[in-house]
């Protein structure tokens, strides 16, 4: 067990030195009326777009002469410097198209983090695969190589690696791995639009790479839609075909005739339209919102015990989620304090105005969809938590900043949260004494409470 007694945190500067905490009955860091935090931006110019589309064009996408889709794949494209992009349903059905495309079927293993989205795992199921599952990086967040590596054997097929919350995963190791096993790597990049590694775009990095447009993304549509890019010639003709019956890429008219078994997988055109609207304004809005997120990142790497994300070098960041991690040992406490810590300071942050969240609440592969069959869930769980321990970690010691900081003109917003952490950590006997006295419960009892 940790030594409780001897750390003694020095807490920097701060304008709100002295002030009662929210909790308590003090004035909140975040005042109620501050403006920013709006997600997504829409303006006249994405309603003109719909409209036009209303007004005067197809709203399907399998309509001859439909021009939405192939405008966005094409602005899409040259954005991630790709050759191809695929306009799809969501970004669920982009990983699943891209792995089928990859050739992935019945008795194919791929590997997936244990710290990811459910629909990276449930992609390679609905392919006919078994996902498996590599630990993460303490720091990073993102599939650890060597884990991954752990968990390949004669029957993968492919690495699904994810940019988790915007950074990109340690590609090179990971196409070290590839290479070696012979198999392709699908990147899951629905969170990490825009960010680059070593000067190249996600999407980029793999053989596909596969990108969600849900309204809270960094790139937003207005309802559902996926992406997926390629700089594979035939690949990128067997998703046109995946997305349409398995049809071929249609001519004038529409042949009807499906190739292989496939559904439809569309992307409607008003939410191609309304995409492509966004996009004109992406590159702007993530360069205005860097300094704001920079700034706030800053201010709260000063505070001793709280781990901000790590970028490695040659990597780029595209902010679409702001985790930080409380560290027990580092503010006295012990490792059995970690839910009752991250519990103590999700009480006291939201009551200032602070909307932190717990983003995923128990590892993957302790899911019952994704557990071994036939396994009990006692020794399931054991399991997760020996193979899988930085991620439990994560999962039950973290907290997450979504949504708010994407608006660009959020900067004044993020100084107030920063206010608040500052505030908070003024307060930090009060917060050991709450994560000692109130254990919280951490992913094995959300998944027995089902
Ligand atoms: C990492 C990750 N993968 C896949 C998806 C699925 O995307 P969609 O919601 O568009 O199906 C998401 C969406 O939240 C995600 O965050």
């Amino acid at each position: 067990m940790a030594d409780t007694r001897t750390v003694t945190p020095t807490v920097p500067p701060t304008r709100t030195r002295g002030a009662e905490l929210a909790l308590l009955g003090g004035d909140r860091a975040v005042p109620k009326d501050i403006a920013g935090g709006d997600w997504p931006i829409v303006t006249t110019d994405d309603e003109r777009a719909v409209l036009r589309v209303l007004r005067d064009q197809p709203l399907n996408a399998a309509s001859p002469g439909e021009p939405e889709i192939g405008r966005l794949e094409a602005a899409w494209a040259e954005h991630t410097g790709t050759r191809h992009c695929v306009a799809v349903a969501s970004g669920t059905v982009a990983l699943h198209l891209a792995l089928r495309g990859c050739g992935i079927g019945p008795g194919d293993e791929v590997v997936v983090p244990a710290l990811t989205m459910n629909a990276t795992a449930h992609a390679v199921h609905a392919a006919g695969g078994t996902a498996v599952f590599g630990d993460i990086e303490p720091g990073t967040y993102n599939l650890d190589p060597r884990s991954a590596a752990e968990a390949t054997g004669p029957r993968t097929a492919a690495l699904l690696p994810v940019h988790l919350h915007g950074l990109p995963a340690d590609m090179p190791a990971l196409h070290r791995l590839a290479t070696r096993l012979g198999v392709p790597i699908v990147e899951d990049a629905a969170q990490a639009h825009g960010a680059r590694l070593e000067g190249r775009r996600a999407g980029a990095l793999g053989t596909a790479g596969c990108f969600s447009l849900h309204p809270h993304k960094n790139l937003p549509t207005c309802g559902e839609g996926g992406l997926i890019t390629t700089d594979d010639d035939d690949l990128h003709e067997q998703l046109v075909g995946l997305r349409n019956f398995g049809e071929h890429a249609p001519a004038e008219t529409r042949s009807y005739i499906s190739h292989r078994a496939a559904f439809n997988a569309r992307m409607a055109p008003v939410a191609a339209a309304f995409t492509h609207s966004q996009l004109a304004r992406f590159d702007d809005y993530a360069r205005r919102r860097e300094p704001g997120i920079r700034a706030f990142v800053d201010r709260l790497a000063q505070l001793p015990g709280l781990r901000v994300p790590l970028i490695p070098s040659g990597r780029t960041h595209a902010w679409h989620i702001l985790r930080l991690m409380p560290q027990p040992e580092a503010l006295g406490l012990g490792p059995e304090h970690r839910t009752g810590l991250r519990a103590a300071l999700h009480r006291v942050l939201r009551a200032e105005g602070v909307p932190v969240s717990q983003y995923q609440v128990a590892p993957l592969p302790a899911h019952p969809a994704f557990r071994p069959a036939g396994m009990s869930e006692a020794d399931a769980l054991d399991r997760v938590a020996e193979r899988f321990p930085v991620t439990a970690a994560v999962v039950d010691g973290s907290l997450c900043l979504q949504r708010r900081h994407l608006d660009p003109a959020a900067g004044p917003l993020l100084e107030r949260y920063a206010d608040g952490f500052e505030k908070v950590w003024q307060h930090l006997d009060l917060i050991r004494q709450m994560a000692r006295s109130r254990p919280a419960p951490g992913w094995r009892e959300v998944l027995r409470k089902g």
